[in-house]
């Protein structure tokens, strides 16, 4: 039976916004599939979609579409942009799935019922576009450290994972197995910042949406990201249903491969869920870079173009594979660029590659008829360049362990340059002016093709277009010419296959032109970018629009005219203020706000303000705040209190 090999990608948010960064932890995870496949071991290879959470659920209803329609749309496009870049998936798992919520629902249940999880309420700083809660520490400028939108005080009864329980065998994990997460920069990373510090329970269901896995036996929470989604690892391999066959045979992964921003979540947080369901950890997490442009991480507004099906569709796919597998140094950040990405195709696709297949194929033709002669009598240089192509499989073999596929696409080149070289060396056209050199022709021909042969199939596991090309123009159709074993020993290609020249692989590029080409294209998509943005916020404003309310909502809210009595800092929280309010009632008020940006306790104290006054008491800082003063604020980040313009007496109500 042959060995398994369980390789994971994150499952990807449905957010429509696809580009070629998008691409890059899929590309990778399918050269690694495939090439152990080709290594005979028996890959299963998992990506797919994580759909639920509150984001989606407003997207969703901006688009006044009910939330799994509008979802079926935008995962449709997802697996066309994997079709279109040839992912080799075994499975795509979509957290709607009726299977995967149901076995969320179980190990949810199974983790409160041993007490890993338990009910508390949660307290913080919430920013609802991006569903994250934030400590004072961690804002910027009063506002999400992640969009920069303000956040508002929340309050919610959650249930709680007991991570903390498990801190001590992370950290030993983390120290002790080096295997389980690399880069070891990222380790080193997580046991410093996060696991040394000390570990806090982690918040897992939530109250305040519904688009999400319910709790069975508390259907008022859903689950919250983490159970749910990370789970899908295991969930799509039947773990948690009636057939469990495949969570069987390929748990543990080998490898879940990541971008860095989730390694915390997958290094620490999964690991503790594995351990409290008592299953073996995934053998190996990998922290991959980012591709940036200039600074940022890789986003559709600025102006090279990143957009796969554009760049595939005028270079062709494998140049769009080749580029992200090769350029990008591995667990590092790369830097994408449009000549930088061109110049990657001239240089190696159409000078080394193209040029070795088209002038060894021209010299097939010219000299043999077009058929692949028999190698007759040695020449000195056949022995290093045999010797390259032959300790080839053992150098990318180790390379794709280690995840160094750049490394192990370099490997391919050794063997693409030297034949290259080799052809310098033996100069075949003078050898052919000669009758009695004919042996010799023949030998040099003979070893272009197979030295092709060798690097081609090779190629099979980065590419997936030009090879079977470089097959068809060697004439090879035999399988066991294409196949890892058939490169164990050099001179298996047999003699006599038809050769054609036929096409060049890839074109060369005028490098000039296409920049001027690319940056045209990328003002009309940028143009068309902003139009569609438009758009969107003029949906936004209706859906704002739509939502009405009566007078009775509004009667609701009581608001009243308070007057500052007295004013002081909140200690240790350098956005709070705690006033003491007059609103005519029998005792002052106690309102802790978040105005001490733009507001002095100075300036506070004697002013009359409006405040929500029936607005349910919450602990801040350990104190309790009795009421909310209103604030306007604009997208500048300028803050005004709302006052009455003249006098008016403290508990005048505002209607
Ligand atoms: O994180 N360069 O999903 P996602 C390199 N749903 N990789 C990039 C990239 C870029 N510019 N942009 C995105 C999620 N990626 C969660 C995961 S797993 C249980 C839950 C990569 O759609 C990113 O690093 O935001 C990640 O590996 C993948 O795309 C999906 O990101
Ligand atoms: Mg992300």
């Amino acid at each position: 039976m042959s060995e398994k090999y369980y390789i994971t990608t994150p499952i990807y948010y449905p957010s429509g916004k696809w580009h070629l960064g998008t691409c890059y932890t899929t590309v990778i995870c399918d050269a690694i599939a495939r090439f152990k496949r080709m290594q005979g071991k028996d890959v299963f290879y998992l990506t797919g979609t994580d759909e639920h959470g509150q984001k989606i659920e407003k997207v969703a209803a901006e688009h006044n579409t009910p939330t799994k329609e509008y979802i079926d749309k935008v995962v449709t496009d997802l697996k066309n942009l994997w079709e279109l870049l040839d992912i080799s998936y075994d499975k795509f798992i979509r957290t709607t799935d009726d299977y995967h919520e149901k076995a969320v629902q179980k190990i949810f249940t199974k983790l409160y019922e041993q007490g890993d999880i338990y009910k508390s309420s949660y307290e913080g700083l919430y920013c609802t576009p991006c569903e994250s809660y934030w400590t004072e520490a961690q804002l910027v400028d009063g506002k999400c450290p992640d969009c920069g939108r303000p956040v508002e005080i929340m309050k919610e009864e959650s249930y709680f994972f007991r991570l903390s329980k498990y801190q001590d065998r992370l950290i030993k994990l983390l120290e002790e197995n080096t295997e389980f997460l690399q880069p070891a920069t990222r380790q080193k990373e997580m046991i410093n910042n996060f696991l040394k510090p000390g570990l806090q329970d982690l918040c897992v269901s939530r109250t305040s949406f519904q688009w999400g896995v319910q709790v069975p036996f508390d259907p008022k929470h859903v689950v919250y990201v983490w159970i749910d989604a990370l789970t899908n690892y295991i969930t799509a391999l039947g773990y948690g249903s009636e057939n469990d066959e495949l969570f069987k045979k390929y748990w543990p992964a080998d490898l879940h491969m990541i971008g860095k921003e989730i390694v915390r979540f997958h290094s620490i947080i999964w690991p503790a869920i594995l351990m409290a369901l008592d299953l073996p950890l995934p053998k190996k997490v990998y922290g991959h870079g980012w591709l940036m442009l200039g600074s940022d991480k890789i986003s559709k507004s600025k102006g090279n173009i990143i957009d796969p099906f554009i760049l595939s569709e005028r270079y062709s796919l494998d140049a769009v594979r080749y580029y992200l597998l090769r350029e990008i140094p591995f667990g590092q950040d790369g830097m994408y660029s449009n000549k930088a990405f061109l110049s990657r195709i001239n240089s190696d696709l159409v000078n080394d590659l193209g040029n070795l297949v088209s002038r060894t194929t021209a010299m097939v033709e010219q000299y043999f008829g077009g058929v692949i002669p028999a190698p007759q009598t040695a020449t000195e240089f056949d022995s290093s360049l045999i010797e390259v192509a032959t300790s080839t499989y053992a150098k990318i073999s180790e390379n794709v362990d280690n995840l160094l596929i750049p490394e192990a696409i370099e490997n391919i080149w050794a063997i693409i340059r030297r034949a290259n070289k080799y052809i310098d060396e033996t100069c075949p056209w003078i050898l052919a002016k000669d009758e009695q050199k004919r042996g010799e022709l023949a030998t040099v021909i003979y070893n272009l093709c197979e030295c092709i042969r060798f690097s081609n199939v090779f190629l099979q596991a980065f590419l997936t277009e030009c090879p079977s090309k470089i097959f068809e123009k060697l004439g090879i159709t035999d399988k066991n010419l294409m196949n890892l074993k058939s490169i164990k020993k050099f001179g298996t290609l047999t003699p006599g296959l038809k050769v054609t020249k036929g096409e060049a692989l890839f074109k060369r590029i005028d490098i000039e032109k296409e920049l001027k080409e690319l940056e045209k294209i990328a003002e009309s998509t940028a143009k068309q970018a902003k139009a569609e943005k438009k758009e969107e916020k003029k949906v936004e404003e209706n859906v704002l629009n739509i939502s009405e309310i009566t007078i009775e909502d509004f009667a609701k809210v009581v608001l009243k005219v308070g007057k500052v009595t007295a004013c002081e800092k909140v200690k240790k929280a350098d956005k709070l203020l705690k006033l003491t309010v007059d609103l005519g009632e029998e005792k002052a008020r106690t309102i802790v706000s978040g105005i001490a940006k733009w507001y002095t306790p100075e300036q506070m104290i004697g002013k009359s303000i409006v405040v929500v006054s029936n607005l349910k008491p919450a602990k801040l800082r350990g104190i309790l705040s009795e009421g909310m003063i209103l604030c306007a604020s604009d997208d500048e980040g300028n803050l005004s209190i709302v006052a009455p313009i003249t006098n008016i007496k403290a508990g005048s109500e505002v209607r």
